[in-house]
C-alpha cells in the first residue's frame, strides 16, 4: 500500500512508463488530446492535416498572408475576429465554408480550399481560421518547444528544419478525420519519417513511426490512388468544386519555407 502511494505521487516524468522513443506518430484526435498531459518542453511537433487545413495555411502564407491564427472553434474565431476586424475569417464544417447558419450572424470570407487562398485574396492579411480537426490539432501541440505546420507542399523544408533544431523527441501529429485516424495524414507522417529515418537509432523509433513509414512505402508510387481509400479524400473527390484540392495538397515541395505556430498562438513562416 505504502509503495503504491509512493508510485502515485511521483512527478509525471518519473511515473511515465512509456518506452522512451525519439520519434513517434500520433494517429488520432484522442492521441493528440492526450498531449496536454505530457511535458513537451523539449519536444518538437509536426502537425499534419493534409486534406486540408495545414496545406491551406501553408498556401496562404506562400501567397503572402501575414499570419494565420488557428481557432479552436467557431465562437473563438468570431471573438478573435471581433478583436481584429481587419482579419479574414476562414474555415469549414463538413468540408464547406462556414456560413451564417452556423455563426448566427456572418458568412466566413473563405472556406478551407487552398485554391481559394490566392495572393489577390490574402496578401498582407491576417487570417483567423477554424477547421474541424487541423486547427484543434495545432492548438493541442502548442506547448511544444517547436510546432511545425506540416505539409507535403514543403516536406523537404520540414525535414531540414527538424534536423537543424535540437529536440529530445519528435512527435508527428496526424489531425485525422472527425474523431478517427486518416490515411492522408498517416501517409504524410510516414513520408516525413522516411526522410528522417537514418537520424534515429532503431531503439529510438516508436512502432507508430514504423507503421506510418510502412504505409507510405506501400503507397508512395500513387498517393492520389490512396486518397480514394480515405474518408475525407472520397468526400472531397465527390464534390465537383473541391475535388481538385486533393491533387493540389499532394504536390511535393512547391514551398521551400517552414511555418511555425508561435508562443503567441499565431502561425507565420519561420524568420518572418
Ligand atoms: C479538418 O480540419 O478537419 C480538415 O481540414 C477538413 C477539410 O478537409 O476541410
Amino acid at each position: 500500500m505504502g509503495r503504491l502511494r509512493a508510485a502515485v505521487s511521483l512527478p509525471l516524468h518519473q511515473s511515465d512508463r512509456r518506452l522512451k522513443t525519439k520519434i513517434e506518430v500520433l494517429f488520432t484526435p484522442a492521441d493528440f488530446g492526450a498531449l496536454a498531459k505530457r511535458d513537451l518542453a523539449n519536444s518538437m511537433c509536426v502537425v499534419f492535416d493534409i486534406l486540408r487545413a495545414t496545406s491551406t495555411m501553408l498556401t496562404a502564407l506562400a501567397n503572402g498572408a501575414a499570419a494565420v491564427v488557428p481557432a479552436e472553434d467557431i465562437p473563438e474565431a468570431l471573438e478573435l475576429h471581433k478583436r481584429n476586424p481587419g482579419a479574414l475569417l476562414a474555415g469549414e464544417r463538413n468540408g464547406v465554408r462556414i456560413r451564417a447558419n452556423l455563426t448566427g450572424s456572418i458568412d466566413f470570407d473563405l472556406g478551407n480550399s487552398p485554391r481559394e487562398f490566392t495572393s489577390e485574396r490574402v496578401a498582407g492579411r491576417t487570417i483567423v481560421m477554424t477547421t474541424t480537426n487541423g486547427t484543434r490539432a495545432l492548438r493541442a501541440a502548442s506547448s511544444a518547444k517547436r510546432v511545425i505546420v506540416g505539409g507535403l507542399l514543403n516536406l523537404s523544408a520540414i525535414a531540414r528544419d527538424v534536423q537543424s533544431h535540437h529536440h529530445d523527441e519528435l512527435i508527428v501529429v496526424c489531425s485525422g478525420t472527425l474523431e478517427q485516424a486518416s490515411i492522408e495524414d498517416a501517409l504524410a507522417a510516414g513520408a516525413l519519417c522516411d526522410l528522417l529515418w537514418h537520424q534515429y537509432l532503431p531503439r529510438e523509433i516508436a512502432d507508430s513511426a514504423q507503421i506510418a513509414r510502412e504505409l507510405y512505402l506501400a503507397h508512395r508510387g500513387d498517393l492520389f490512388a490512396a486518397m480514394r481509400l480515405s474518408r475525407n479524400g472520397r468526400r472531397l473527390l465527390g464534390m465537383p468544386e473541391l475535388r481538385d484540392d486533393v491533387q493540389f495538397c499532394l504536390q511535393r515541395d512547391t514551398i521551400q519555407r517552414v511555418a511555425l505556430l508561435g508562443t503567441d498562438g499565431v502561425v507565420r513562416f519561420a524568420g518572418s
